[in-house]
């Protein structure tokens, strides 16, 4: 066992660290009697038993507080929960807040000691390896607001802190690696020995060796912890613990919590960090190596992500240590030590615009009965990491068939949609943007005066393409996964794209002008489907008859779009869409005959409230399943793959 002091006068502690200690704790709280221990679902699952056994054992009086999961928990509800619990059970200032759990308990459950009846004593048992050598160390409490993180917290040490490493053992991988930016961060800011001792036992350290974990904890704890003692609440030299942050939080916010986890994050703003401390003439080409090095060895992210740079200037202009339009930058000088730089907001800008890497590009899809917005990250033609879809319902193609030109509303709601969009664009600091226009703007009268009115309103450039670029785009984007010859088939509203071919190239491509709105607007308007079935049937069949030179050809037929994916979003009854569950699903035809039946069975207003179905979609999809098993029928097929990636993907890798 070891123990890391950390002196700060009366408000001194230890913090102590074993392998397989967990079930001691009671051991060490002498002067408690009255405990509320404070975890989560998880964790508690795994741990809780043991710690309140090893508390009841000690004759304490034990009250148990569990959350569920996730960051969204900390935060003032759950504090105002914890509050109540421990009010109703008589919690008085002599009593213990014990957390367990990772630094999300770890900061609520510090938070909640602060400010309950003034403050009241708390003890952490940090179970991440984060919250091991991070959030548990330091005081440094807090709980997030709807506006942003840790906006609302105190600087309030524990009396102990009881760190496990045995735990780390059910930790997910991801976990692991998050924790591991910290303590290599811990290494390039303030010892270069760490550093070695880091790299030469990098083996026994993804192995989880216990002896090589303690003493790593222990090193990063006894860091943070000298850190923390010259500077308690953050006037000068703690702030070194924030190298990578400033870059950090603007990938943590632009990317909604949602894509970086923080460590991952931390691991990125060191990159830029070290790239930038080596273009303003701070540190050189070895510092960089260095910390590549030992990023490398761990598997942590070092993309440099390119945003659009005035979102992302704002952005750490808004951040707590920026001061007077300077930048503050934790910049290392070399392994070992770092400190705090003022960058003018010219030389960053100079700085991150000479910089290549992977780019955030947005695709926005106009069709006839949606519009869709694609967030990823891009390199080299390549999606790295898919951000975000939208999809709105716009009918923009709403009577354009009868009429030849789109209507007045159905431009307004589509102008409405793209301003939506554009806003979402701005808020993930999108880089590059492609708009492109198909079916229904292809066909009306109007389309130029629709895309100027895009133009004016939104400042968005469109293009309106072909079909057979669209029926290329959405091959492309499906492609990468099959090497197989496939066909190809997108059904949209307004028109369908099949395409045959393989990796070499494609040796079919055809846009027929057969869709979903378009069906339904022409038969069945008043959702009456069997009326009009077979008159709608023969129609498809006509207009399709060019699709029957495919049937000689051998192929796995691959579905793409809204129409096809939500045929398994139904039959699995998903209550929410599982992008992972539908990729690659082989739909039968009778699965697909069933879900027909399953529509046709219910009113409009019952399908819009169908498990799996998009209500927005209710109106088309009895026209769309059509689509689909009409489609098979000609081709001969009576299995469909089911690909996520469409036209979206497609325009993603082309996007410049
Ligand atoms: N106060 C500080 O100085 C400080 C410093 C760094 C981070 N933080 C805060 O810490 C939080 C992030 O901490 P985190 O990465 O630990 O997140 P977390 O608390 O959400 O834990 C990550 C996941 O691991 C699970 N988990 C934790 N221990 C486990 C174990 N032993 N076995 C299995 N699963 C386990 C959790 O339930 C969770 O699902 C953020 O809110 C951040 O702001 C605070």
């Amino acid at each position: 066992m070891e123990k890391v002091r950390v002196s700060l006068n009366e408000n001194s502690y230890d913090i102590i660290i074993g392998d397989d200690i967990l079930g001691n704790i009671g051991k060490n709280l002498d002067k408690y009697k009255k405990v509320v221990l404070i975890s989560n679902e998880t964790v508690g699952k795994l741990y809780s038993e043991t710690v309140i056994k090893s508390l009841k054992d000690e004759g304490k009086e034990v009250h148990y507080f569990e959350l569920p999961d996730g960051e969204k928990y900390k935060s003032i509800d759950s504090a105002l929960k914890i509050y109540d619990f421990m009010l109703d059970r008589n919690f008085d200032r002599g009593c213990l807040v014990l957390s367990l759990g990772g630094g999300v308990i770890c900061d609520l459950s510090g938070y909640v000691a602060a400010t309950y009846m003034r403050g009241i004593d708390f003890v952490q048992i940090p179970t991440s390896l984060l919250a091991q050598v991070d959030a548990s160390v330091g005081g440094k409490v807090a709980i997030n607001l709807p506006k942003g993180k840790n906006l609302i917290g105190a600087f309030h040490q524990p009396k102990l802190v009881y760190i496990d490493t045995n735990v780390i053992n059910t930790l997910s991988e991801r976990d692991i690696k998050t924790g591991l930016a910290e303590i290599v961060k811990h290494s390039i800011i303030y010892s270069k020995d760490y550093y070695d001792f880091l790299v030469d036992n990098a083996d026994k350290i993804k192995q989880l060796d216990s002896e090589t974990m303690i003493e790593m904890v222990r090193w990063s704890c006894e860091i943070k912890a000298d850190v923390v003692s010259k500077d308690e609440k953050e006037m000068g030299i703690r702030a070194i613990l924030n190298y990578g942050h400033t870059f950090a939080h603007a990938v943590e916010t632009l990317g909604k919590y949602e894509i970086y986890r923080h460590g991952e994050a931390v691991s990125i703003g060191m990159k830029i960090a070290a790239l930038l401390a080596r273009d303003i003439g701070i540190a050189g080409d070895d510092l960089l190596a260095a910390q590549d090095r030992i990023l490398d060895i761990f598997d942590l992210e070092r993309a440099v992500i390119i945003y659009n740079e005035d979102t992302l200037v704002e952005l750490m202009k808004k951040d707590k240590k920026a001061k007077n339009n300077k930048l503050k930058f934790i910049l290392p000088k070399q392994v070992g030590s770092a400190e705090i730089f003022d960058v003018s907001e010219e030389d960053f800008r100079n700085f991150y615009r000479k910089q290549n890497g992977r780019k955030i590009k947005a695709v926005i899809d106009i069709g006839t009965n949606t519009c869709r917005l694609f967030i990823a990250e891009v390199e080299d033609g390549k999606i790295l990491k898919k951000y975000k879809k939208f999809m709105e319902i716009t009918r923009l193609g709403e009577e354009v068939d009868k009429n030849g030109y789109l209507l007045e509303t159905a431009m307004d709601r589509t102008v409405e949609t793209l301003k939506q969009f554009s806003e979402e664009i701005k808020a993930y600091g999108v880089k590059e943007l492609m708009v492109h226009a198909t079916s229904a703007t292809r066909d009306a009268s109007n389309r130029d005066k629709f895309m100027k009115f895009v133009k004016d309103e939104t400042g968005l450039d469109v293009e309106c393409i072909s079909g057979e670029e669209e029926a290329r785009l959405s091959f492309d984007g499906a492609l990468d996964e099959f090497s197989d010859d496939i066909v190809l088939v997108d059904i949209g509203g307004g028109s369908t794209e099949f395409i045959h071919g393989n990796k070499s190239g494609i040796d079919y491509l055809k846009s027929f002008n057969v869709g979903s709105v378009r069906l339904k607007e022409k038969f069945f308007k008043d959702e009456n489907y069997k009326l009009n079935m077979q008159v709608a049937k023969s129609w498809v069949e006509k207009e399709l008859e060019g699709l029957r030179v495919l049937r000689e050809k051998e192929f796995l037929l691959v579905g793409v779009a809204g129409t096809i994916t939500t045929q398994v979003s139904v039959l699995k009854e998903m209550e929410d869409y599982n992008s992972d569950d539908v990729h690659k699903y082989i739909l039968k035809k009778e699965e697909v005959e069933s879900n027909l039946k399953k529509f046709m069975e219910l009113s409009l207003e019952e399908r819009k409230n169908l498990k799996g179905l998009h209500p927005k979609r209710a109106e088309v999809i009895v026209s769309g399943t059509l689509l689909v098993l009409w489609i098979m029928e000609i081709l001969n097929k009576t299995e469909i793959i089911v690909s996520e990636n469409d036209i979206l993907e497609g325009m993603m890798k082309k996007v410049k």
